[in-house]
């Protein structure tokens, strides 16, 4: 039986690859008002800028590809059985080849009717599909007649596969968390989750504002971070 990782990433892991991470200096958030852009009350406010901020970000992501990070963290899936709970809308995960993969804020290149997947029709996701990199505009319509949306978690709504993150924390036999700030909840609770004796590592270069004994902080980048996490893997039986 293989063991059970389980992996949050936030905007570090792609940061080598050339995506901005959000509170870096140069962030999304220093050149956007998150209100604006990545919350439902800017979405009533005014879509077009809404749509305009995911259309620039979508057709960037066709420009770049993974990096030695999301490689070695789909290679982990070799000898052990890994979930990747991921905060990023990217989609460098999947063509890294990662296979179990929960996007906790959406994906950047799907699209939804705007009257869809939400609490009314417990977050079905059946009307939710892929349109690759290309954009959309106000006056794009779903078959349903609706306003296509980004399929993206905004500030103000649900989380709907926190549930899912959270069982794959608790069955965890070590957890791994690479770039994030762990700023935004529920996925900065996520580590609480983990068994008691439970490992857990973070690779950032940065500071960390978690302290708990069952971590220990890789202070470097992603790519050498994960370098360094299978020198500790090799090492030891988790
Ligand atoms: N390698 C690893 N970590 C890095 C790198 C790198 N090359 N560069 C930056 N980092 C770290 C930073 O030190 C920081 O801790 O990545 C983290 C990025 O933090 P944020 O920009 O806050 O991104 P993230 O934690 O993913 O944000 C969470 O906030 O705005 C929302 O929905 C958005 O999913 C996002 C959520």
């Amino acid at each position: 039986m293989k063991r059970r990782i389980a992996i949050l990433t936030g905007a570090g892991v792609s940061a080598e690859s050339g995506i901005s991470t959000f509170r870096d200096s140069n962030g999304l958030w220093e050149n956007y008002k998150v209100e604006d852009v990545a919350s439902i009350e800017g979405w009533y406010r005014n879509p077009e800028l809404v749509l305009d901020f995911y259309n620039h970000r979508r057709s960037e992501l066709a420009g770049v590809r993974p990096n030695g990070a999301h490689i070695t963290i789909a290679g982990l899936e070799k000898n052990y059985d890994v979930t990747v709970i991921t905060q990023n809308v990217d989609n460098l995960h999947e063509r890294a080849g990662s296979g179990r993969i929960i996007h906790l804020h959406g994906e950047l290149t799907k699209v939804r009717p705007e009257n869809c997947c939400n609490e009314n029709d417990g977050f079905s996701e059946n009307s939710v599909f892929d349109i690759g990199y290309g954009p959309v505009h106000l006056g794009d319509l779903a078959p349903n007649g609706h306003q296509l949306r980004p399929h993206i978690v905004w500030f103000g709504e649900a989380v709907p596969k926190i549930g899912l993150a959270i069982d794959a924390v608790e069955r965890a036999d070590m957890m791994l968390i690479v770039g994030t700030s762990l700023q935004v909840y529920p996925a900065a609770g996520l580590y609480r989750y983990a068994g008691k004796d439970t490992k857990i590592y973070i690779i950032d270069p940065k500071d960390v504002p978690v302290h708990d004994p069952r971590i220990t902080h890789i202070r470097d980048v992603a790519t050498r971070g994960m370098e360094k996490f299978m020198e500790i893997l090799d090492g030891s039986r988790i």
